[in-house]
């Protein structure tokens, strides 16, 4: 290094530059006395280390692009703090460490290739097969967590690259202590156990699929719909304990000409619309977030909420977990309900006051529900919805098929590795 005693920085980190395969993502640079330090790098934190416009060296990942950074800043804060010969010594070693020593073919890499670490919080899979192969061509390294306590998916998640996540709790604490995370891959379509807040403030992408189960969970909809109304799971009960006889099941009544309200109109009521009409049921729809316009296209009726359970026979809830909807059905909401109205979800458990459900089946109030998800899962064996002829609970099973399992690990896998690879996801989201 030429002048190690001026004290002119111009130190300009992480300028961020446009993203994309091969595209030059930051560069930074600092002058030094009249030596000009400069670092350019890719998406995946490769790239080149300058003097003076000649190359001295390769920065393979992010860990030795961050060495070089700090290597870099010392040399400039001692030299600007203008300290005595230890310190000059000391910015001399490393302009000396980074310098050619005699042209190109002296050209140094500072770290060996590093494959992208990826973390698996938790699956429901019976193998990640579909996940690796999206993978392949990324040649990652993949560890998966030991549970899905907070502990176990930060010694796998800590220094990855990416997470992906089914059902564990990705919260701001957690999110904090992530030192290189890029992507978090939701496994399914709901996202409230990722802190999307957390994770756009450590400029992590969170990508979800929402596009991969909307038959699956219409059909189960309407499947508990079916088994509810026409009390199928108790009739089975019954005959299976000897009984043949019409009474105890009395009344059911006839589907054609019953309102349903659909909460929340988004992919998987619109796909449930069809299947409900072609039982002679008419369809209102609640959801302040879809104008009348679409409601009117798509052929149904929007209505408030409160005139919805008025006149709803079945209420099939659709609405995403957030903190408006958490506890959206309470005991005010099942008072609002027509009598004897049937619950259907396949949302979110925590849609649902159960305590307020449990007090008005007791009462009535609600005929009867279907519920394949629950505010605790898996359900606690003492709670007071086990137990009920009038009550069908499925294990958060509303999403599976082969297939569906198939598409989920796949999609969610590419968009992880699009991020990766600097590219822009397909699916990803935001906290509104
Ligand atoms: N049980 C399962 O296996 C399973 C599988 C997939 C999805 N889900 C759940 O199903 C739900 C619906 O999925 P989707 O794909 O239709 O969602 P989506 O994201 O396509 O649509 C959600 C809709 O809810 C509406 N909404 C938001 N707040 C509302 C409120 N306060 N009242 C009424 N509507 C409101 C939005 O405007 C949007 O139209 C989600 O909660 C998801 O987590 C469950």
């Amino acid at each position: 290094m030429t002048d190690t005693t001026s004290k002119k920085i111009d130190w300009t980190p992480n300028t961020a530059l446009p993203v994309g395969k091969g595209a030059t993502y930051q560069q930074s640079d600092a002058t030094i006395g009249s030596d000009r330090l400069e670092i350019e790098t890719t998406a995946w934190g490769e790239g080149d280390l300058r003097i003076n416009g000649a190359e001295v060296a390769h920065v393979c990942d992010e860990a030795s692009q961050l060495q070089a950074f700090q290597d870099l800043e010392r040399a400039a804060e001692t030299v600007e703090n203008g300290a005595g010969k230890a310190k000059r010594d000391d910015a001399d070693r490393v302009a000396e460490s980074l310098r050619p020593r005699s042209g190109p073919s002296e050209r140094r890499t500072l770290a060996m290739p590093t494959k992208p670490l990826i973390a698996v919080t938790d699956y429901v899979f019976p193998s990640l097969d579909p996940t690796m192969a999206a993978l392949a061509h990324l040649d990652p390294e993949m560890h998966v967590a030991k549970s899905a306590a907070a502990d176990d998916i930060l010694a796998v998640a800590r220094d990855a690259d990416a997470i992906l996540v089914t059902f564990a709790k990705l919260p701001a604490e957690l999110i904090r202590q992530l030192n290189r995370c890029k992507a978090i891959g939701r496994f399914g379509i709901g996202v409230d156990n990722i802190d999307l807040h957390a994770a756009a403030e450590k400029g992590i992408t969170v990508t979800y699929v929402p596009d991969y189960c909307v038959g699956e969970v219409s059909d189960h909809a309407m499947a508990l719909l079916l088994a509810l109304a026409r009390k199928i799971p108790f009739s089975n009960k019954l005959v299976q304990s000897g009984c043949w006889e019409l009474p105890p099941v009395a009344p059911i009544y006839r589907l054609d000409g019953r309102v349903l309200g659909l909460v929340g109109f988004g992919n998987i009521p619109r796909q449930l619309v069809p299947k409900a009409k072609a039982f002679g049921i008419r369809v209102v729809v609640h959801d302040p977030y879809v104008s009348q316009a679409e409601l009117a296209a798509a052929g149904v009726e929007g209505v408030g909420f409160d005139r919805l359970l008025q006149i709803a026979d079945f209420v099939s809830v659709h609405a995403p977990l957030t903190p408006t909807t958490r506890g959206l059905f309470n005991a005010e909401t099942f008072r609002k309900m027509k009598p004897g109205a049937l619950l259907v979800n396949t949302a979110r458990g925590p849609l649902v006051d159960e305590v307020a459900l449990v007090e008005a089946l007791d009462t009535g109030q609600v005929g009867g529900a279907a519920l394949d998800v629950v505010a605790t899962e898996p359900l606690t064996g003492n709670s007071k919805l086990l137990g009920r002829d009038n009550v069908i609970l499925t294990p958060h099973t509303a999403f599976y098929s082969e297939e569906a399992l198939h598409d989920v690990q796949t999609k969610c896998a590419s968009d992880v590795a699009r991020v990766l690879s600097g590219e822009a996801p397909i699916c990803p989201i935001k906290a509104l």
